[in-house]
């Protein structure tokens, strides 16, 4: 008897001769003697698209991943035949395809080699399943290094390894641990100084191989559905990231408050805890602008309901916090409680919302709750249905924002911690099973969920938070790392991570600072802050069981430095926003590894720890017990120790000082650093004057500040300030240029200049051309100056 393993295997299978080719519109079709189709479509000068079909027919297209408002357009498009090949020219690369082969080889215009296949397309039929397993591989190029892919909690270069992508929920993951809760099948491969990238967009489970396996040979393959990729060419990494993001999609701006301090536990209950925690921050002046509720703020877990013993009047309660600078975000699982007189339960049956088994009944899984079903949220309708349960939920009590969890799905209780592979979905008219539609599910809840709050908020902005994600998933929500673990070393991949998902498109994302899973001591407490100061979404959060993690869980000492550090960050909220606001506008990621930051720099390119926090600011964590310091590779070019004030010359490592009280920061020479004034939350003071800290440089650099409203979508009609300023140093001499755009009027009227490293003693100072004498400027100190916010050009000349 033939098994079905047997049948399953027929080993590869490769495209053959070339026997038909033919272009339309920006498309290049070429089709195979043993029926293959390959579809290359020119989306820009700089990035294809290569599609494999296996037997004459391309799947529909459709796809989750990609933003509906995507630029597109070329200015040159050319092909040619040779004997051996097709050539299709864009006004930057070159594309060969082999006639015999359909393999694929892509250059620049003066024919060095960015990527090119190896064995090229392959596949194997599956014939348990149906479809392909569909393969390809490409030659590694000598010193080739390899990043992005997401949430890997890996070293950034993934040079050598092989990662998977299948979203999980991995409580209390390792350092290697593969695959985690995100699937973002996009790379970025750098050698010779040229960058190109891969976005691999098929939802199945797919897998990447950087010479792991064979030394010259780097590999990617789905368990089904179309070999169907983009290929972004830089040269610059930055380039190649910013064409990802265009092609996948940014967020909108979240409300400012959304990047204040954060505070979560699991779970913080009954309301006279909750209002403890909140009159503790407000009492020990810690800044803080959100608390979280964890799942026991629901009715024997049931989403969109409130357990009244808890909280006997959540409007009552989420009003007080917030006239008090609280915002409150609520949990909601996809997990639906199977529960007869339950009325999500009731209504998700009555309307066939929930997902079923391949052979009809609706699917069960345990969560939270017991039993559960989940909602088909890859069905447009059941999205609308689920976007529309916000509505009262947000009414009723006042709530500001919604964190979905579990959404993987996770399934408690069996092996594969998930959904059964057999169950169905609507995939918006394209059904297939959870193989196809796994890596997507959490992404559809989500999206579904950001819609409801963003209706439901209105005129405020909404701000969602997702545990699992698909690639595009940051234009719906922020994330966060998952379960992580209070150790030393997942400190080290919490760095690691936020710099790898902003290096893949997706720069709204932190770690449960302090660790999710046990307690850290004080010490590891405080580094973490450290770090999570400087990531885009700033949350402590914890399991609970195993201590508290509030900022006053340690000691005094440590109260003292977390204080220091969340009013640093409150202190950058106008940096930080402006490096969000770039994010959003032109796909800049808000962290930046150092490869990213210096690609022609080798020294950069297995570099872990160090990163450039916006444009301007370098910080490197310090990851062990008991340092006074540590080793770090300073970037070239002159940088200001941002405590000392000492300028060091970059390119090579260095030991840096950075006691428990400190964690190495470093600004660019040139930068001009906006900041606020401490305050306890996000709208607490009116801002009376903007502070600016101009760092000296011998020179010139930009820098640039935006502004709006802070929450709202008055930005969206104007009103915004843009200020680029243009700083130009000489030996005795500083000019500061300002240019403004945008209708938006600040609340205050003038700048607190701070001259930071200043080589000579300030003798005159001149403002849009007249001069000005030094008493009327000096407010504090030498080097400080105040000047209406609306000066065009500032002189200052020394001796
Ligand atoms: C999951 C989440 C965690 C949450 C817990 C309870 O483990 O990752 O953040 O606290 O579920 O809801």
């Amino acid at each position: 008897m033939i098994t079905n393993t047997e049948l399953e295997y027929k080993g590869n299978l490769y495209p053959n001769q070339v026997v038909d080719y033919h272009t339309d519109s920006g498309k290049f079709y070429f089709t195979t003697d043993n029926g293959v189709v390959l579809e290359i479509t020119v989306l820009r000068n700089s990035a294809l698209r290569f599609r494999y079909a296996t037997d004459y027919n391309f799947e529909p297209d459709f796809s989750y991943a990609i933003a509906p408002d995507a630029t597109g357009g070329y200015n040159e498009l050319r092909d040619e035949e040779t004997e051996s090949d097709y050539r299709i020219f864009t006004s930057r690369l070159q594309v060969l395809v082999d006639k015999k082969s359909l393999r694929v080889q892509i250059s620049d215009l003066e024919g060095n080699i960015i990527n090119e296949d190896e064995l090229g397309f392959h596949w194997e039929e599956n014939y348990a399943f149906g479809g392909n397993t569909v393969k390809m591989s490409k030659i590694t190029q000598s010193s080739e290094s390899f990043y992005g892919m997401g949430d890997k909690a890996t070293h950034s270069n993934l040079k050598g390894r092989r990662v998977n992508n299948w979203v999980t929920d991995q409580y209390a993951f390792g350092k290697e641990q593969d695959p985690l809760y995100k699937a973002i099948p996009f790379y970025i491969g750098l050698h010779n100084n040229q960058a190109y990238g891969i976005f691999f967009d098929n939802s199945f489970c797919t897998h990447f191989d950087f010479s792991h396996e064979r030394r010259n040979v780097t590999s990617f393959w789905a368990d089904g559905g179309e070999m169907n990729y983009y290929f972004f060419y830089g040269p610059a990494i930055s380039k190649v990231v910013q064409s990802y993001t265009d092609l996948t999609g940014t967020p909108e701006l979240p409300p400012l408050w959304a990047l204040g301090y954060h505070q979560s536990k699991w779970s913080y209950y009954p309301e006279k805890r909750v209002r403890e925690l909140a009159k503790n921050f407000r009492k020990l002046q810690i800044p803080c602008d959100a608390i979280y509720l964890d799942i026991d703020y629901m009715d024997g877990f049931r989403c969109f309901t409130w357990d009244k013993k808890r909280f006997p009047n959540p409007k009552k309660m989420i009003g007080d916090l917030e006239k008090d600078g609280f915002k409150t975000v609520v949990m909601i699982d996809p997990g639906i409680k199977v529960d007869r007189n339950y009325w999500v339960y009731q209504e998700g049956l009555e309307n066939d919302y929930f997902c079923k088994r391949a052979d009809g009944p609706i699917m069960h899984g345990k969560v939270w709750p017991g039993p559960c079903s989940f909602p088909d949220y890859t069905n447009p309708e059941v999205r609308e249905w689920w976007a529309g349960l916000y509505e009262d939920f947000i009414k009723d009590s006042g709530l500001h924002a919604v964190w979905n969890d579990m959404n993987e799905p996770a399934v408690m209780e069996v092996p594969t911690k998930t959904a059964p592979l057999d169950m169905r979905h609507d995939y918006d008219g394209n059904p297939c099973s959870h193989r196809k539609a796994h890596n997507i599910y959490g992404m559809q809840m989500v999206r579904a969920t950001y819609e409801g709050v963003k209706k439901f908020v209105f005129p405020k902005r909404p701000f969602v938070i997702t545990r699992a994600a698909y690639a595009g998933t940051q234009r719906y929500a922020c994330t966060w790392t998952g379960d992580n673990v209070a150790t030393w070393e997942h400190l080290w991949i919490a760095n690691v991570q936020v710099q790898r998902m902003c290096m893949s498109g997706y720069s709204f994302v932190g770690s449960d600072i302090g660790g999710f899973a046990e307690q850290p001591n004080g010490e590891l407490f405080a580094r973490w802050v450290q770090l999570g100061i400087f990531h885009p979404f700033c949350r402590v959060h914890s399991s609970g069981d195993h201590g508290d993690q509030e900022p006053w869980s340690f000691d005094e000492e440590v109260t003292g430095i977390v204080r220091k550090f969340i009013e640093l960050r409150y202190q950058l909220l106008p940096y930080l926003y402006t490096s969000f606001w770039k994010y959003v506008k032109e796909g800049v990621p808000m962290l930046k590894p150092l490869v990213y930051y210096d690609q022609e720099d080798t020294q950069t390119h297995f570099r872990t720890d160090e990163f450039i926090f916006g444009d301007q600011i370098l910080v490197c964590p310090i990851q062990e017990p008991n340092a006074k310091g540590r080793r770090m590779y300073i970037p070239r070019g002159k940088w200001h120790n941002f405590w000392t004030g000492e300028i060091v010359e970059g390119g090579s490592e260095k030991w840096v000082v950075a006691d428990i009280d400190k964690i190495p920061i470093f600004i660019r020479e040139g930068a001009i650093i906006p900041k606020f004034p401490v305050q306890q939350y996000v709208g607490e003071k009116k801002l009376e004057q903007m502070e600016l800290n101009v760092y000296y440089k011998l020179g010139q650099e930009q820098s640039t500040l935006y502004e709006d409203a802070q929450d709202g979508y008055d930005y969206k009609k104007g009103g915004y300030s843009i200020r680029n300023f243009r700083f130009s140093g000489k030996e005795k001499e500083v000019i500061l240029q300002q240019f403004k755009d945008g209708s938006f009027i600040t609340s205050y009227d003038t700048f607190k200049i701070n001259l930071v490293g200043l080589p000579f003693r300030i003798k005159s100072v001149e403002i849009d051309n007249e001069k000005v004498p030094l008493k009327e400027l000096r407010i504090n100190g030498d080097n400080t100056i105040e000047i209406s916010k609306n000066f065009s050009v500032l002189h200052i000349s020394g001796t």
